[in-house]
């Protein structure tokens, strides 16, 4: 894959914002009390690039995700979102939020609204648009999703694969720079992961900037720029997937991988079916 990195810039001298990284996160730190769950995470993503990130449960994923959009506050370090710095006292929150899409594992979908309601609702309230366009785009991005034909459908009566994609078609609607995924496909049946992995393969291909928390390692091998292996608060090790899951330098990366069952193709043998790994298969065809 060709390398999405811009040119590194000099320390001084405002870089140009095609030129910028999308997000840098500078020595981070999170506790919550006593506990110290971010412990100094460093991390520059550029546009453009799909940055996966794996670490066991409890290793801090999910807190770092949101300290990125500021639905936990770090207690020091700096974020800065395309040259903004986000951690700053008077930080635009809800400017900040629009600029970054989040999808959870529970979908988070308003029951008693259809589909394309739920993809409308964010830029017709957050970013002031009219029906008739707020619409207009809402469909585009539900056809997106490949779920146009369930635009009028209530989340409860879509699968939990269905919901998910029209979480993210959510997401798309509101033309975010950055979209965080934290661990969107644990909550579904194993058969509808695939769908949702493919959609997710599809904005990456389409050039989305993505931070995303996941144990589908085998989405991870064939989709991430690069992996960062998330260890008790600390960025332990990085570097592209053939180098995390063939070559990793850390034993502790080594152990991780282990202990999920992992081992990339052609490094042994095949990971159980109902294991955490499955491959990629394609979205449904209607
Ligand atoms: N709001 C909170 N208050 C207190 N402790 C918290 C809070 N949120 C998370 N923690 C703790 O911080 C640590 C890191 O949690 P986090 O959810 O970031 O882990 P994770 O890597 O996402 O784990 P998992 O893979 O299970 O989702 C855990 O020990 C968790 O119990
Ligand atoms: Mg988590």
């Amino acid at each position: 894959m060709m390398s999405l990195r811009a040119p590194a810039q000099p320390a001084t001298g405002i870089a140009p914002a095609s030129e910028r990284p999308i997000l840098a996160l500078t020595d981070v730190h999170k506790r919550f009390g006593s506990l110290h769950v971010l412990k100094g995470v460093s991390l520059t993503v550029e546009r453009g690039e799909v940055v996966v990130i794996i670490g066991a449960s409890g290793s801090g994923k999910s807190t770092l995700l949101r300290c990125i959009n500021r639905l936990e506050e770090c207690d020091s370090g700096t974020i800065v979102i395309n040259g903004d710095e986000i951690t700053h006292r008077r930080a635009n929150l809800p400017a900040i939020r629009r600029r970054i899409g989040m999808v959870f594992q529970q979908f988070n979908l308003f029951p008693h609204m259809t589909a394309l309601e739920n993809v409308e609702e964010g830029p017709r309230t957050v970013l002031g648009m009219d029906r008739r366009r707020a619409r207009e785009l809402a469909l585009e991005q539900l056809n997106k999703v490949g779920l146009a034909y369930k635009a009028h459908s209530r989340p409860s009566t879509l699968s939990g694969g269905q919901q998910q994609r029209v979480a993210i078609a959510r997401g798309l609607a509101m033309s975010p720079m950055l979209m965080l995924f934290d661990e969107v496909t644990s909550a579904l049946d194993p058969e509808l992961v695939g769908e949702v992995l493919s959609v997710m393969k599809d904005l990456a291909d389409g050039g989305m900037t993505m931070v995303v928390v996941t144990h589908e390692m085998s989405f991870a091998e064939r989709v991430a720029d690069r992996v960062i292996f998330l260890d008790e608060g600390l960025i332990l090790e990085e570097g592209g997937p053939a180098k995390i899951f063939q070559r990793a330098e850390n034993e502790r990366t080594r152990q991780f991988l282990r202990q999920i069952h992992w081992e990339a193709d052609g490094a042994g043998s095949a990971p159980p079916s109902n294991e955490p790994n499955r491959k990629v298969s394609g979205a449904e065809s209607h």
